[in-house]
């Protein structure tokens, strides 16, 4: 394993996830951990990440010096790169040199393990307004750039190499093959790790755990759940039975689509319950963003305990369901404080909403993978490319974009204009380009319109169109023109109670890609 200490930005899980896109397994470790933890890891290296400390504030997040005399690589990136310097006697402080955005790097590559192969000159992504003036004793300083002397250091013998900006962003135009460099050059990793080796030992584990016992998993529609259920599925068979909980929350054509495509790729013995009232009551008379979040994460499990209930009085062995599957995911964690210490920013259904009352085992195959690797753990597990391609969409459905109060009605003209929204989006092939398009409805907000010859007092409906590449930061995509005007003439025409379509033009930070 590879161990990226994370310095409180969310710089951390980006890099964990480039270093995987190099085949390398690896984890995001808060900086917290005791250096004697993480050694006990026997990590093939050890990344720091960025962090928004400055290194010579009190109390900024300091690092033992023992981790760079234990012999495992290190590299530094911003923030880890300026405590390396510091803790290793070079000298960092504040010259009023800042750099924000793109930068040019001048890079001398003679000698270099990093830069060998890439051009002199390139573009980088700085962010920092400290700078390292002088290397620790040892090191080569290998990069520069008009304002900062050194923004790049390397200790061959000692393998330790940091870098003051950002490699792990796009905009840095050779950052993964510097990052692949010190992986592969620098610590002398093997690329061997891929998704392959995920399902194998998932397979194992879970036969492992769940024995001859019986497990249940929910099916949301979703790429993550359908997901994990394939893979629970094939490491125990019939021994897994999923629960569609048709929750009422759903897009239009949603469900059939898990009755019908996903059971035919998988052949899993799939219960589906009609829950639709329940939630309806559970949700009446409430607006406020979390409670709604609450309530569905609790009503989902309560359906299931249900569900599990039935299932066992179904069954004619006597072999108890015990096991819950569920599609979390490695960000998930992350974002609801499970990984680093980080602060809550949603509760997520299917992390900080469950009721302290649980009586399942969770199985959560998919807990410390990315998107883009479990969509690539679905295709090889045979899955229909409607479901792996599928863009994200949240737990608790369309509760939580309808700003107010859930009722039947709203969820109906909801699920109307976001069926032509997407169907649009679609039709004029941006489905891969945006990385998802919530469209939510604000249920209490009126305004005066003219439709035929009459006054109208209707809805808005936002267009939220985001790209992203991870969720956890995105921006508002620049769409056609001609496309959001398609969607914007249809849904006004087509919706009733809807005169008006707004467009989203804000990124995430500081707007979360869903409304509530
Ligand atoms: P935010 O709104 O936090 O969304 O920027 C980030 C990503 O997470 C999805 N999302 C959820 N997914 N359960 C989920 O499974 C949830 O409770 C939940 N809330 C948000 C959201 O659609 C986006 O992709």
């Amino acid at each position: 394993v590879v161990l990226v200490v994370d310095f409180g930005a969310q710089y951390a899980q980006l890099i964990a996830r480039r270093v995987r896109e190099a085949r390398v397994y690896s984890e995001i470790v808060p900086s917290t951990t005791p250096v004697a933890e993480m050694l006990a890891r026997n990590p093939r290296a050890i990344i720091l990440s960025g962090g928004p400390s400055s290194v010579y504030e009190e109390g900024a997040p300091r690092l033992d010096r023992e981790l760079f005399e234990a012999g495992v690589p290190v590299f530094g990136m911003c923030y880890g790169f300026q405590l390396m310097a510091e803790t290793l006697g070079g000298t960092v402080d504040n010259t009023g040199a800042r750099e924000y955005g793109r930068t040019p790097l001048h890079v001398s590559r003679n000698g270099s393990t990093l830069f060998e192969g890439t051009p002199a000159e390139q573009s980088v992504w700085m962010s920092h307004g400290d700078a390292c003036s002088a290397a620790p004793e040892g090191f080569a300083v290998t990069a520069s750039t008009d304002v900062v002397p050194v923004a790049a250091f390397e200790n061959d013998e000692k393998k330790l190499y940091g870098v003051q900006y950002h490699p792990e962003v796009m905009h840095s135009t050779h950052g993964q093959q510097i990052l692949e460099h010190f992986l592969y050059r620098g610590a002398g990793i093997e690329p061997s790790w891929t998704t392959g080796n995920v399902i194998e030992e998932q397979v194992a584990a879970i036969r492992e755990q769940v024995g001859d016992r019986r497990a249940i998993c929910g099916l949301s529609g979703g790429v993550d759940s359908a997901v994990a259920a394939a893979l629970v599925q094939r490491a125990i068979g019939d021994q897994l039975t999923c629960v569609y909980v048709d929750h009422g929350l759903m897009r239009k054509g949603e469900t059939e689509q898990v009755e019908k495509d996903f059971v035919a790729a998988t052949g899993v013995q799939l219960k589906v319950v009609d829950a639709q009232e329940r939630f309806l009551n559970a949700l009446a008379g409430v607006s406020d963003p979390e409670e709604k979040r609450k309530i569905i994460g609790r009503e989902f499990i309560r359906v299931f305990e249900q569900a599990q209930a039935e299932i066992i009085a179904e069954a004619s062995g006597d072999q108890p369901v015990e096991f819950l599957v569920q599609g979390t995911l490695y960000p998930d964690v992350v974002e609801s404080g499970g990984g680093t210490g980080t602060a809550n920013i949603k509760s997520h259904h299917n992390v900080g909403g469950l009721p302290e009352d649980l009586e399942f085992k969770l199985i959560e195959p998919l807990r410390k993978l990315f998107k883009d690797e479990v969509r690539m753990v679905g295709q090889e597990l045979g899955l229909p490319e409607e479901i792996v391609q599928r863009q994200p969409f949240p737990g608790p459905g369309l509760g939580i974009r309808i700003v107010g109060e859930v009722t039947r009605e709203r969820l109906d003209l909801l699920r109307e204009a976001d069926a032509i929204a997407r169907e649009e989006l679609t039709a004029a092939g941006l489905d891969r380009e945006i990385w998802q398009c919530p469209v939510v409805l604000l249920a209490d907000v009126r305004s005066v319109g003219v439709q035929g010859d009459g006054r109208t007092y209707g809805h808005p409906i936002v267009l939220r169109p985001v790209s992203s590449e991870d969720a956890m930061t995105a921006d508002w995509t620049r769409m056609p023109y001609d496309v959001l005007a398609r969607i914007s003439t249809r849904i006004t025409n087509e919706v009733k109670d809807v005169n008006r379509v707004v467009l989203d033009v804000t990124s995430k930070p500081p707007g979360t890609i869903e409304w509530e």
